[in-house]
């Protein structure tokens, strides 16, 4: 009888390691950090245990881990001490991220340090962009500006990368216009174009206090129902000037990212959203599943198309890689 025998490269652990299709390495993982302007505050997130809400004078500390752990890039999500319909926060030249970033720089200065792009850490709404009072939606054309100087703020105070989130329609022509006229053409945008409209980001609200006042964000991001509009989100963020391409959820978009690799040579990131983090993290606490499923996830990412993967779970992993056990 003639059968194939798969079980062979499955005999011992070198024999798996040497034929393994996926890795997941340090240099894969870029940490989230909530950064808050009041000071002297370091809290736990309610609904993701093991994240915090820090302030710029504590921050330092937590960098020292990232860095000891050779984590090689942040990306900083503000919460200002106040907020208004415009969302001045945001394009403060002194604004919450911009000191994270100038902290980050001054004390590890190869960190790379990637900032987020969008008004709804800032605006007392909490929309991503301003609200045109006559039909209560986003006013796309008219947030693209202040967006751009956005951008321009976070690359002045040393950003990295430029990581946009809120899906107005052109935010990378016009971002990367505003870069370009402003004397920042090395900076590399990351763009979440392919964004849905998810409710895994429940947690992420909490931490970054930016819960909408009223409606929801449908009318900007995308229909979790929606495959081929992702490709033309791609097509169009890549036709604007996008050098790298996140895909938003992960975990239930992971045939998403498969497209997106398949069309695309640009280097693609998964969002590991908080509400992922927040279910894994749960069950794992709850004695519900062993901690290995967390990596299982990342290489679920990666295997899917991913390149790099944003993850709160960035600091647990890289952990595990040094004790060589992922
Ligand atoms: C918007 C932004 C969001 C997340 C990252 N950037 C929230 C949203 O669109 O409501 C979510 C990330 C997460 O859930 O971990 N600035």
């Amino acid at each position: 009888m003639n059968f194939d025998r798969h079980r062979r490269l499955r005999n011992s652990g070198f024999m798996r390691d040497m034929v393994r299709e996926t890795h997941l390495s340090k240099d894969d993982l870029i940490y989230p950090i909530f950064v808050v302007e009041k000071p002297d505050v370091k809290e736990e997130v309610p609904s993701m245990k093991g994240v915090y809400q820090i302030s710029l004078n504590l921050l330092k500390e937590e960098l020292d881990e990232v860095a000891a752990l050779g984590i090689k890039s942040v990306i900083f999500f503000g919460i200002p001490n106040e907020k208004d319909a415009e969302g001045t926060g945001a394009y403060h030249d002194h604004g919450i991220v911009q000191e994270a970033c100038r902290l980050s720089k001054k004390h590890y200065p190869q960190l790379l340090v990637i900032l987020d792009t969008c008004l709804c850490e800032y605006t007392d709404h909490g929309h991503c962009g301003l609200i045109d009072p006559n039909t209560q939606d986003v006013d796309n054309d008219a947030s693209l500006p202040l967006l751009v100087q956005t951008a321009v703020s976070q690359a002045k105070a040393g950003a990295d990368i430029i990581a946009p989130s809120n899906m107005m329609d052109g935010f990378v022509a016009h971002i990367r216009q505003g870069l370009d006229d402003a004397g920042y053409r090395h900076i590399p945008i990351m763009s979440y174009g392919i964004k849905y409209a998810s409710k895994f980001y429940g947690p992420f609200r909490d931490a970054a206090e930016s819960t909408p006042s009223f409606g929801d964000r449908r009318t900007y991001q995308m229909d979790p129902a929606n495959r081929l509009e992702a490709m033309r989100e791609l097509d169009s963020d890549t036709k604007e000037g996008a050098d790298m391409m996140i895909v938003k959820p992960a975990l239930s978009y992971l045939d998403i990212i498969r497209d997106v690799r398949n069309r695309s040579d640009m280097p693609i990131v998964a969002y590991n959203v908080s509400g992922e983090y927040a279910m894994t993290k749960t069950a794992i606490d709850m004695g519900l599943m062993d901690e290995e499923v967390i990596a299982e996830q990342m290489i679920s990412m990666k295997r899917a198309g991913a390149d790099l993967i944003i993850t709160y779970f960035a600091k647990y992993l890289a952990e595990k890689i040094d004790k060589g056990e992922i």
